[in-house]
């Protein structure tokens, strides 16, 4: 059905985007094109939630032996998503919710618990709640959950997470989050549930000849590829064309930067790259599975990871964002290269039809300079399973503890017998120009006891690691200081899980490490 143009459903109406500048936002769209102004723009960087919109895409659900086809609904910040996200996908805001006279529940628990004054950032909330109600579990199960002292995230939690890229600053809090608690616990069945069947056949109708869409307007250009073999193709054509994973780095670029991109290649259609497979012992993670969906496998195998990924931006970023667009910016405070670092994690790059592996250690060169040669991307990360003898430890240090980038990002793998460090592999952001292995302070405490003076030795060696830089967030002084600390806070933490308890540590250091 697609015929070479952008097609997605706006509520229940089929769009086409025939000519369509790369560089065009879905918020401009919608205010611009659409005069749908109900979603906001704030601060047009994804900070402040006022834009959110809601995507729904289909997806399978395997339950038991059935598979069924589903929608999943994701909240995205509009200001800082390209138009070409929306190919094959329903874009719901915040006009569409209300039924008629009758407002959606979301929309009531809002109004009942008077969580909105002068209402500017009430859409993106009420988006925001939107979402949270079609991706939490039913009242039920958190009924049941309560008691379950080994469940980590409670309904509190839940909430907090889901509302932490949405900013207010009139009504305050606690009404807008007793609104999600009687928004989460309803029992109406909305619209959208009732037309999913129908929604769904709309949306794969629109993707079903799998045809790639290039459109052309005024010297700029989007490709819009459908598989994996398009996509290489194009990259080597193309070499200088941007790579649109998430956008939630690259959009910036646009919306703060105010720089022009001439040729975009958008890798949200390209099914191999949103692939999550494990062997024996390794997780291969396509480029573009965002943060949200690898989130639960992280979890699994690496809880602190799994935690750490919950201090990355907001849900919306989250929703957005993908491990293979926080590799490939190549950020000193990306997140996750320090824990793919310690982790020994591998990167499948591929130019044409050749592929090559090459560790996340190596891949980074220099400031935002990498070893990805002209017309290469990023395939997929390979992730060693976890091994129950070694311990993760993960710190993120940032001035709030939600939507923060790191001053600091440090990661340790570990393993002791005997309280000797028989391996170790730290890595740290926010230290050097690019994220970085502390070798000599690895070399400290190799082969060493746990002790205090094992310990000095290590935080004296990292001065040798890094120089670190003085920028907004922090002094260099600062940064080696709190880096230097966060070694003793691992070996502190490690101690007294021994002393506890016989088992494998699953702390939560990254929630403790806030403004350590
Ligand atoms: C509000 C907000 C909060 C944020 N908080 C955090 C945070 O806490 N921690 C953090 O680490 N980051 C944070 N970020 C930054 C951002 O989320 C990351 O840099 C993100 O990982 C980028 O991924 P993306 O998929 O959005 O990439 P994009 O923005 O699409 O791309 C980023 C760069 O990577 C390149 N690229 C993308 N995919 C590939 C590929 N497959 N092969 C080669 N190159 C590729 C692109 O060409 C581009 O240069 C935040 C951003 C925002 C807006
Ligand atoms: S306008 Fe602030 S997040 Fe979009
Ligand atoms: S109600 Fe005014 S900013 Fe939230």
């Amino acid at each position: 059905m697609s015929d070479n143009n952008i097609q997605f459903l706006l509520n229940n109406e089929l769009r086409t985007i025939v000519n369509c500048d790369p560089n065009m936002t879905v918020l401009n769209y919608l205010r611009q094109v659409l005069n749908r102004k109900g979603s906001k723009e704030g601060c047009a960087s994804g900070d402040c939630g006022a834009c959110t919109a809601v995507l729904a895409e289909v997806s399978c659900s395997t339950k038991a032996t059935s598979e069924k086809e589903q929608l999943t609904y994701k909240s995205i910040n509009t200001c800082i998503t390209f138009l070409s996200a929306l190919h094959g996908k329903q874009l719901l805001t915040v006009e569409d919710l209300q039924q008629g006279k009758k407002l959606h529940a979301v929309q009531q628990a809002m109004v009942d618990c008077h969580g909105s004054q002068c209402g500017f950032c009430t859409p993106g909330f009420v988006m925001s709640l939107f979402s949270l109600n079609k991706n939490l579990p039913t009242a039920k199960i958190y009924n049941a959950a309560a008691k379950d002292e080994t469940l980590e995230l409670s309904l509190e939690q839940d909430i907090e997470h889901g509302l932490a890229g949405n900013l207010c600053r009139c009504t305050g809090y606690r009404a807008i989050t007793a609104a999600a608690k009687e928004a989460c616990f309803t029992d109406d069945v909305d619209q959208f549930e009732l037309q999913a069947a129908s929604t769904i056949s709309q949306l794969k109708a629109i993707t079903a000849t799998n045809d790639m869409v290039a459109l052309h307007s005024e010297g700029k250009s989007l490709y819009i590829p459908a598989t994996l073999d398009e996509l290489a193709n194009l990259v080597e054509l193309y070499p200088q064309a941007k790579l649109l994973a998430g956008g939630t780095d690259l959009a910036l670029s646009v919306t703060q930067g105010m720089a022009q991109i001439q040729s975009l290649i958008a890798l949200g259609n390209v099914n191999e790259l949103t692939q999550i497979s494990e062997t024996e012992h390794t997780l291969s993670i396509g480029a573009m599975v965002s943060y949200q969906a690898c989130h639960q496998l992280l979890t699994r195998e690496y809880p602190e990871f799994g935690q750490m990924l919950y201090r990355l931006g907001s849900t919306q970023v989250r929703n957005a964002g993908t491990l293979g667009g926080n590799v490939g910016n190549a950020s000193p405070i990306g997140d996750t290269p320090p824990v793919l670092i310690a982790l020994g994690a591998k990167l499948v790059l591929r130019r044409g039809q050749r592929t090559r592996i090459l560790s996340v250690e190596n891949f980074f060169v220099d400031y935002k300079v990498t070893q990805l040669e002209e017309g290469e991307f990023i395939q997929s990360i390979e992730i060693p399973k976890s091994d129950k003898r070694k311990q993760l430890k993960v710190f993120k240090i940032s001035k709030r503890l939600d939507d923060d980038i790191s001053t600091v990002l440090a990661c340790f793998y570990l393993k002791l017998v005997d309280q000797k460090i028989v391996e170790v592999q730290i890595a740290f952001g926010g230290m050097a120009g690019i994220p970085k292995r502390a070798f000599l302070c690895e070399k400290a405490l190799l082969g060493k006891t746990n002790c205090p003076e094992t310990i000095a030795a290590a935080m004296a060696s990292l001065a040798q690691d890094f120089t670190p830089l003085s920028d907004v967030r922090a002094s260099s002084e600062y940064r080696m200081q709190v880096a230097k600390n966060l070694i003793k806070k691992c070996f502190y933490e490690i101690s007294q899980a021994s002393t506890n308890v016989e088992t494998r540590v699953e702390s939560f250091s990254v929630q403790r490490a806030f403004n350590a």
